[in-house]
């Protein structure tokens, strides 16, 4: 079938900025759930997915809508949220690379930090159309709660010196914006077509505790989706499919989060997927979703699917997809298609990553819950420790006794200090513990990947002691 501007898909959303400015509360407020404060620590370490049905949409801008008038034809939005810590640019870049539109976070207290700037100019190399959250406007002195009302209204009501202190914070916003050669300005103030034709960044101030300017950041991600986007919405039939995350799921064992951006995923499909062992050809023998308004990261009443349309985040079933990996592509062979040559498109990042290990075979182990975090752990190792920290092998998933094996080796290679495991954010089962002892295999593990950092710097300035 022709794609057309009457089939438009949902456009897939990305939240960034640096940390704490309020990224999955903004969420948790449009979601009315509270997955921010279950979260370790209060950071975000992965990427997660909410899927937001038209009537959602509806529901959520009416009270602006009753002065802009836009008639909503999207079929819904796919937001990505992402993490801010510095530890994630990767999965800030596969956040970035996956979507239509962002949406870059700013604490309206803080104005422009590190990581907003880090995205900043990773939307920009992208040319990805962004909008500009100033968020925690609640926070200006006196401010007068409107709840979820539009940004407009609620500035309406704000004594003088509210407004003063929130003007002049906006300003400074816009002032370092533009020293990051982002020309901006609050989003009511702009032309008229000067947010859906020209370079300019709208800003919309909003709260994600309070909701003020909700309604305004959900319409105009619609209103530049639409006007603006509609080539590339126009709906696609060829698959394009990413995997999220891989994670075992109560009574559902091993299950692999996908981005469907276009195209159709199928059960019964025969998809191809990378691993760290080579690619692996399955049959998709499951397709669910949490319900709508729901992130795809916390376990849910989950909907089964026969067919999933993009874009929509699914978590798929299938024999075998234990080693799957995170941000690489899931094709599916069609009855054109030689095998072969799937497999190694599936497998064509990792092979680049591979690439960059210790030539000279030493080196620590590390392994990750994810390719993204696996990917941020090498980055870290290669450029931000002195000297650089080889590392010989990598990994995904639970620590097996194997791992422990393998990597002990480094005790009979001459150097000791590197029969280690960083192991970020999985499983270590005890008996691959105890094997470690056994073997002088020094396992450090922690859920909050700096933590890891520190432990093994530590461990290395004792080295040198
Ligand atoms: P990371 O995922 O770790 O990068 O952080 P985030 O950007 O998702 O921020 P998060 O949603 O975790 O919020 C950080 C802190 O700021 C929490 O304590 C929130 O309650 C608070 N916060 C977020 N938005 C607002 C806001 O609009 N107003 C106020 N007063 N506090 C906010
Ligand atoms: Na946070
Ligand atoms: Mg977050």
């Amino acid at each position: 079938a022709a794609r057309t501007r009457d089939d438009l898909r949902c456009p897939v959303v990305v939240i960034m900025g640096h940390v704490d400015t309020g990224k999955t509360k903004l969420l948790d407020k449009i979601r009315k759930t509270n997955v921010q404060e279950g979260e370790a620590g209060g950071i975000t370490q992965q990427i997660g997915a909410t899927y937001f049905e038209k009537s959602t949409l509806l529901t959520q801008t009416a009270k602006l809508n009753e002065t802009e008038k836009f008639e909503l034809t999207l079929p819904g939005m796919l937001v990505i949220d992402t993490p801010g810590h510095e530890s994630f640019t990767n999965l800030r870049s596969r956040g970035s690379s996956l979507c239509d539109v962002a949406i870059l976070v700013v604490d309206l207290m803080h104005g422009l930090e590190q990581q907003t700037i880090e995205s900043l100019h990773m939307l920009r190399k992208r040319g990805t159309p962004f909008v500009i959250a100033l968020n925690k406007v609640d926070r200006c002195y006196n401010w007068v709660t409107c709840k979820d009302s539009p940004i407009r209204d609620a500035l309406k009501v704000q004594s003088d010196g509210t407004l003063q202190e929130f003007r002049s914070r906006a300003s400074d916003a816009k002032v370092q914006l533009q020293e990051q050669g982002v020309n901006s300005n609050i989003y009511w103030e702009m032309g008229d077509d000067d947010w859906t034709n020209s370079d300019f960044v709208p800003i919309v101030p909003t709260s994600a505790i309070t909701g003020e300017g909700v309604q305004d950041i959900l319409l105009l991600l619609c209103q530049i989706s639409e006007r603006k986007l509609w080539r590339q919405l126009m709906w696609c039939a060829n698959l394009q499919c990413t995997v999220l995350e891989v994670k075992a799921i109560d009574g559902l064992g091993m299950t692999v989060d996908c981005l469907v951006v276009n195209g159709y995923l199928r059960e019964g499909d025969k998809a191809v997927f990378c691993t760290l062992d080579g690619p692996i050809v399955a049959e998709i023998r499951g397709l669910l979703t949490p319900p709508p308004s729901r992130e795809m990261r916390i376990k849910s009443e989950y909907i089964h699917h026969k067919e999933i349309k993009g874009a929509l985040g699914v978590k798929v079933i299938g024999n075998g997809l234990e080693k799957v990996m995170a941000g690489t592509p899931v094709m599916v062979v069609g009855p054109d298609d030689e095998v072969e040559d799937i497999k190694a498109e599936v497998m064509s990042d990792l092979t680049r990553l591979q690439k960059k290990l210790s030539t000279d075979k030493k080196g620590v182990m590390v392994q990750a819950s994810t390719l993204g975090a696996l990917e941020a752990l090498l980055q870290f190792l290669r450029e931000e420790t002195k000297p650089p920290i080889p590392v010989s092998a990598i990994g995904i998933g639970t620590i097996h006794k194997r791992d422990v094996t393998k990597i002990s080796i480094m005790n009979e290679k001459g150097c000791p200090e590197y029969a280690t495991i960083l192991a970020f954010d999985v499983p270590v089962p005890r008996e691959a513990r105890e094997h470690a002892e056994e073997v002088n295999v020094r396992i450090f593990t922690a859920d909050i990947i700096y933590h890891l950092f520190d432990q093994f710097t530590r461990f290395m300035d004792e080295l040198s002691e």
